[in-house]
């Protein structure tokens, strides 16, 4: 049921109770209450009237009863004893009173002997067959009158006295007493009323709540608890569990499987007609051109990439990116654009183009000489160029003008990742005041003593704080960039919200731990494990009966890749038995070569290959084999189903999403993950063999345990993370960011209309 209220209740005022009003009658039980007790009042209403008109009716009986008896002798005597006695001024002088309206005698033939002047005309002695008492009312001139006709014999016969009341006043009294009666009654049952609905509405509310922790005992797999007490009727057990639904779907979203189905539900509830724009560096389609002119697509080894992809093909919209595929321009349109995913458009990627001088001092020297190291300890030194500095500001600038250029909308959703953009969201809001952007920093953010060494320092985190919402994967980073904040920034921070406010702007800072698509695309793709194991162990020529550890990923000194591999030579050094048994199959994409930080990586990894080779291999048996180049996602979900073992033992990594990918190719519940404590994906992968990389013995040790798990026990393990990874997907990564989003943009537009 729905009401509609008056102007004048909207007032600030009477919101509050015209919006519990509206509650109260939209409630089918409250409404029933309400109109039961309205009928209440109306009944007992009326009842009162019928009351208190038979009181005064009686009134006036006993008083017309009264007047007889004080009179009945007076008047019997004088018209027996007394014959000169005249009843005139007798009963003149008795009438003269408010409410006694005449006096009359009536003798015994029906003739009126006497009455006082105020006698109406109307009124004629009584029949005389009418015995004993009597009442009725008539009506002079409108004016109502009360005749009691009392038999009085006297004298020579029969005779009765009239007596007479103007009933005016009697009903005006009567009306006064019925008015207070009804206001009285109407307060009553009004009292009542609200009692009743307060009753019901704990009631309810004591229904909800044990409805509730029904269904959350039930998924959590517990037992739904005590008997729940009987439903309120049908359309509060809908408007209940839509809220439930909302609830769960929405509030952290935990209960939910997130899908690229639920997600765009959300844009379209939540955000609805929002305009969603991506900016990141690297391509999710890079189009190469080889050397015979055949132009292929390549996805590129990138988490941001694998994370983002899914999110994008279920919202739509752009991606803006750097063009850095040799045959990148000769596929896109005239406004640089080209629709993707190639076999199944779904969004559309454009294209910035960057120069290589750019592509030096913006990509390779200030994001990946200066802020890559400066926020991964890994012990590499940040080298900060003041023309890279430049090339950096020029290049976010580029940016944000394409950023601007795509905006169909004066406020889009704008999702800007990682360390290449610090600047970009600052830009963005000058050009685009009522855009949301939520920047989202893929790496670690560094302690604030550590963070002081850039030079650019303060410009950084005011160039971040243009955001209206800042993502890192965990707490711990938020709170190395607050600390940042508090160090070099005149800004308010609110440590109740997690949010700064700078000149007037507030930006959140959450942590939304990223995560990987479920099932992953690849995944489909997929022969059984045995398969994959098969065709593994032929591609690389190794022995059928050999255990398979594996590593894949970006050639990157964060990764911990030679750590690893001097681990595998403590285990065979300390743990004779695994030689000729255990090879190490390390995948690793080469990236950023032009760096010396990268390539020098890659010699030591080469070498120090070489050398465990050397040492523990024997004719065809390698224990570590080297396979550098780049890996699409079909031949990673390969490698990852034929393991025994995956490493991820990286020096230090914002999430790792190899790990999450791990987990989700194995959906025969067999395999083992080693996993650093300094990847994010620790807090959330618990069940992992958590190592630490600087400790080769540790390590060792953790080879050995990884290989000798009973295989319930890997089940068991890899079980728990599958239904966490399932659970805590990308979609709901995105979902997250874009229901707080929601949120900001809805109190932005409360507080417009205030
Ligand atoms: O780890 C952060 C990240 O942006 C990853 O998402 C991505 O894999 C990598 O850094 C960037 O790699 P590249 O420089 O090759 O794009």
């Amino acid at each position: 049921m729905s009401v509609s209220v008056p102007q004048w209740l909207t007032h600030p005022r009477f919101r509050n109770w015209t919006a519990w009003l509206q509650r109260m009658v939209s409630n089918p039980i409250a409404a029933v209450s309400l109109a039961g007790v309205i009928v209440l009042i109306i009944a007992m209403t009326q009842i009162a009237f019928v009351v208190v008109d038979q009181w005064s009716e009686r009134d006036i009986e006993v008083r017309s009863s009264l007047v007889f008896r004080s009179i009945s002798d007076s008047v019997k005597h004088g018209l027996e004893v007394k014959p000169k006695f005249t009843l005139g001024p007798y009963f003149e002088q008795l009438a003269d009173d408010e409410r006694l309206l005449a006096l009359g005698y009536c003798d015994g033939d029906g003739k009126l002997l006497y009455a006082t002047r105020n006698m109406p005309k109307s009124v004629t002695c009584p029949d005389a067959t009418v015995r004993g008492d009597s009442f009725f009312r008539l009506s002079d001139g409108g004016r109502p009158i009360s005749v009691a006709v009392f038999p009085l014999p006297a004298g020579e016969g029969g005779g009765e006295l009239l007596v007479l009341h103007d009933l005016t006043v009697t009903q005006r009294r009567a009306h006064d007493a019925e008015l207070y009666m009804a206001l009285a009654l109407i307060g009553v049952a009004g009292g009542l009323g609200l009692l009743g609905a307060a009753v019901v509405s704990v009631l309810m509310r004591g229904w909800t709540s044990a409805f509730r922790s029904a269904i959350a005992n039930v998924s959590r797999g517990a037992p739904p608890g005590p008997r729940l007490p009987e439903p309120p009727i049908g359309r509060d057990i809908q408007a209940l569990l839509s809220e439930l639904r909302l609830e769960r779907r929405y509030t952290n979203g935990i209960h939910v499987e997130w899908s690229p189905k639920t997600l765009h539900q959300l844009l379209v509830e939540e955000l609805p007609g929002a305009q969603v724009m991506v900016v990141s560096n690297r391509e999710p389609y890079i189009h190469n051109q080889d050397k015979d002119g055949v132009v292929s697509v390549q996805i590129p080894a990138s988490g941001l990439v694998s994370a983002l992809e899914p999110v994008m093909r279920a919202c739509g919209g752009v991606w803006i990116a750097h063009g850095s595929g040799s045959a990148d321009r000769d596929s896109v349109d005239r406004n640089d654009r080209v629709a993707v995913p190639p076999d199944n458009p779904a969004y559309s990627l454009r294209r910035v183009w960057l120069s290589e001088e750019e592509q030096d001092g913006y990509y390779y020297g200030f994001a990946n000489e200066g802020m890559w190291p400066l926020c991964h300890v890994a012990f590499v030194r940040p080298i900060f160029r003041e023309a890279d500095w430049a090339h950096y500001v020029a290049v976010n600038r580029r940016f944000a003008d394409a950023v601007v250029q795509e905006a169909q909308r004066e406020d889009p959703i704008v999702l800007v990742q990682d360390y290449h953009f610090a600047m970009l969201p600052r830009m963005i809001r000058e050009k685009l005041p009522r855009a949301t952007i939520i920047t989202f920093w893929h790496i670690p953010w560094p302690n604030s003593e550590t963070f002081s060494i850039c030079p650019w320092r303060e410009q950084i985190i005011d160039g971040l704080l243009g955001s209206s919402i800042l993502g890192f994967h965990t707490r711990f980073h938020c709170n190395n960039f607050l600390e940042g904040v508090d160090r070099f920034m005149e800004s308010r921070i609110d440590r109740e919200r997690n949010s700064v406010t700078l000149a007037g702007l507030e930006t959140l800072v959450r942590s939304y731990p990223i995560s990987i698509e479920w099932p992953p695309a690849a995944l489909a793709r997929q022969a059984p494990v045995a398969e994959c194991r098969r065709a593994v162990i032929e591609r690389f020529g190794l022995k059928p009966d050999v255990r398979i550890a594996v590593g894949i990923e970006r050639f990157d000194y964060t990764k911990g890749i030679v750590d690893r591999m001097i681990a595998v030579q403590t285990l065979l050094d300390r743990a004779p038995e695994w030689r000729g048994k255990l090879v190490f199959l390390q995948a690793a994409a080469p990236t950023r070569s032009k760096l010396e930080s990268y390539s020098s990586l890659q010699s030591e990894a080469i070498k120090t290959a070489d050398a465990i080779n050397a040492k523990y291999g024997d004719g065809d048996y390698k224990p570590i084999v080297l396979s550098i180049r780049h890996h699409e996602p079909d031949e990673v979900y390969e490698l990852f189903r034929a393991a025994d073992i995956c490493v991820v033992s990286s020096l230090h990594d914002g999430m790792n999403l190899v790990s999450k990918e791990f987990i989700a190719a194995r959906d025969d519940e067999q395999g083992v993950l080693m996993l650093s404590s300094f990847a994010g994906a620790s807090r959330e992968l618990s069940e992992a063999v958590i190592v630490n990389p600087y400790d080769s013995h540790g390590m060792a040790d953790a080879f050995d345990f990884a290989l000798r798990m009973p295989p319930e026990a890997q089940r068991a393990r890899i079980r728990a993370m599958r239904d966490l990874v399932r659970q805590r997907n990308v979609h709901l990564w995105a979902a997250q960011m874009l229901l707080d989003a929601a949120r900001m943009r809805r109190r932005t537009a409360v507080a417009e209309t205030a």
